[in-house]
Formats: C-alpha cells, structure tokens, sequence
C-alpha cells in the first residue's frame, strides 16, 4: 500500500463531499478519490461523471468493492453510522465527517464494533485539532510553560445560518466543534455542562435563540465559556482565550489581506469554515492518507466522536431544562488509550 496511491471510494456528495474530492484529487499527496456514491444517487453519478470517478447507485456496493482501499464518509448526520459500521465490517479504514453520529448511543454501537474487530478504523472530521493557531496553543498549554490553564474564553460566530436552524443548533452543530477540540486541547474530560441566553438578535431564524453561551466545566475545575452566534451579519469568526497561572494565551488571528475602500482602511475577513480552516481540512485529510496507507489512525479515534456526543447531549439538556448538567462517559476501552 505505501508504494501506490490509496483509492478511496466517498458517500455523500453533498458541499463538502465535493470539497474533500476536489482537495484530495488537485492538492493531497498518496491517495485519490477513484469512486464516489451518494443515496441520491443520481446526483452522486453525476458528480461521478464530472471528476471522472467511478460512479455506484449503492453506497454499500462501493464500500465493499475489491478496487477501494479506503472510504470517506461525508453525508449528512443521521446516515454516518451505516456507512461506517459498513466500512469496518469490511475491514476498511473510513475518514467520517464529524458528528461521528448524531446520539451517544449510535457512536458507542460503532466503538463496540471497532473493539469487537480488535483495530481502530475511524478516523472523525474534527478539523480544528489540525489547525495551527490550535496547534500553538496546545503546545503552549501541554508544555506547562504558562503555567496551568485556568479559564478559556471563546466565541463562534457565523454571518448567518439557514431558515431551519433551532435551539438544537448552537451545540449540536456549531459549539460541537469546541467541544471536541478544547477537550483535546487540555486532555481532559468535561464534568458538567450549562448553556444560557442572553437577548436575542431579531434577525435570525425564529426558532433560535441566538446568542448562546455554553459553559464547560473540566474533570480538573478548568471553566470554558464558549458564545455561539451565529447570525451576526458580519463575518466568521472563531475566538480562543486561555487564561492561565502566569500568562494570557491568545489564539492568532487569520493573516488577512488590508483592504481600503470607501474612504475607509480595513480588512478583509473570512465568511466561513472552508475559508478560515482550509489549511487544517488539507492537513487533516493528508494525515489521514498517510496514517491509512500506514495501517494505523492517528486522529480522533470513534471514542473522540463518542465523547463529543456525550457532552453535546448533556449541553442540550442543560439548554432545555436551564439547569447544570453532568457529563457522564463510559470507562474508556484499553484500545483508545494508547
Ligand atoms: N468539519 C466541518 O467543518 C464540516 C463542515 C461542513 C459539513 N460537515 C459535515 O459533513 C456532512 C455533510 O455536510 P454537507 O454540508 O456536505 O451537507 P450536504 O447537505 O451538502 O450533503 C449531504 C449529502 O448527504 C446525502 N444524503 C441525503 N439523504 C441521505 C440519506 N438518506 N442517506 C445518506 N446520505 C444522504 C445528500 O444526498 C447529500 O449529498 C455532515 O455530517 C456535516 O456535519 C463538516
């Protein structure tokens, strides 16, 4: 396998389905993306037909043909766990867009069949861990050299979201990103969870009330408050401040070109993830080509998934009832400890 290119076969081929084809067909290194499949399946064959991939009706029958090495997964959330129990069953490696599953107890099915099979094979979508000001950070913080981290501050703030957005929203879709990477950026489990409102902006879907503010508390007492807003008419924007002993450590800001116009000097900012995290989606998907043709996972395993899930549920909990709510996991496998 190290000598020749990986062939990976992608369901779902949707936004960024195409973005993963596009980045791994035109920039990545080792590996192609040979066939593609989506449930809507004339739509999967035609995007098949315009990046000359070989083209299935049936996900299932991609996964399990002879002539795909490896697949990724990028439909949408409630499909993730066929396709990814499938790939396991096949004893193929599987790249699945994050959330790992919607439910705790869907990702908890897809580790017992990882620990039923002996071997990791999932590797999940959380981009973040792979960008650099994160990356800095983490140094920053696994090097003790500030001191121990005490509080973070954070924001995610989105121009504006789709009609359909609800409460459910904020964590289960935008602040799930935080929840997985700041417990990877402190290594340690979440204890409790609380999610608050401020007032309301007038301008975003009815149902969401929007601000929210998450609070995180870690089995350590570190606190996280994390602001999700996601129709500020502006621009994207993601804010990690790390308070800690004998230093404030900031994320860097994005290297954005000056802008002068109207009389005025400014900035021109990013408008959303694939603008702000591109290099982190290459160096994530790069990783994982390597580490596959490598016959190990090297990024978030199944049980990362499985944690970000178990905390995101707790917070949406503590949204509905207002109330602070414990995070309660399950003892970790041996197989995720190494
Ligand atoms: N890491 C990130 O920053 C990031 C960013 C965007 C999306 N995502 C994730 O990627 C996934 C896809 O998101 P998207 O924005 O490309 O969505 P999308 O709606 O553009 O694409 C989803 C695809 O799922 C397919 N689908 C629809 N019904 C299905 C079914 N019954 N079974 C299987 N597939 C079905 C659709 O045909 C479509 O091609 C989601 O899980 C999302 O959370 C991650």
């Amino acid at each position: 396998m190290k000598e020749r290119e990986l062939r990976i076969g992608l369901v779902g081929t949707g936004g960024i389905g195409r973005s993963h084809i596009e980045r791994i067909n035109r920039q990545l290194q080792g590996g192609v993306v040979t066939a593609c499949a989506d449930p809507a399946s004339e739509f999967g064959l035609s995007i098949a037909e315009k990046n000359g991939l070989k083209g299935y009706a049936d996900p299932m029958e991609m996964i399990n043909d002879p002539e795909v090495d490896a697949v990724i997964c990028t439909t949408a959330d409630p499909y993730h766990e066929q396709y990814v129990m499938a790939a396991i069953q096949a004893g193929k490696y599987i790249f699945c867009e994050k959330p790992l599953a919607p439910k705790a107890d869907a990702c908890k099915r897809i580790v017992e069949a990882e620990l039923k099979a002996g071997k990791k094979y999932v590797q999940v979508g959380f981009m973040r861990r792979y960008d650099r000001g994160y990356r800095q950070l983490k140094e920053a913080i696994d090097t003790k050299a500030y001191g121990e981290a005490l509080l973070l501050h954070c924001a995610h703030r989105n121009p504006s979201v789709p009609d359909d957005w609800d409460n459910t929203m904020a964590v289960e879709n935008s602040m799930v990103h935080e929840i997985d990477v700041l417990r990877w950026l402190l290594g340690e489990d979440y204890a409790t969870a609380e999610v608050r409102f401020g007032k309301s902006t007038s301008r975003g879907p009815k149902g969401l009330h929007d601000p929210q503010i998450m609070i995180l508390t870690t089995k350590s007492g570190v606190r996280i408050d994390v602001e999700s807003f996601v129709n500020n008419f502006n621009d994207y924007d993601i804010k990690c401040e790390i308070v800690c002993e004998n230093a404030v450590l900031n994320m860097p800001e994005p290297v954005y070109i000056s802008v002068n116009t109207k009389a005025q000097k400014g900035q021109a900012m990013y408008t959303d993830c694939f603008q702000r995290f591109e290099e982190a989606y290459n160096v994530e998907l790069q990783s994982w080509i390597n580490a596959t043709k490598e016959d190990r996972v090297e990024g978030p395993t199944a049980w990362d998934g499985y944690a970000c899930q178990v905390a995101a549920a707790a917070a949406s909990k503590a949204r509905d009832t207002q109330t602070i709510v414990p995070v309660v996991y399950d003892e970790m496998p041996e197989l995720y400890k190494a």
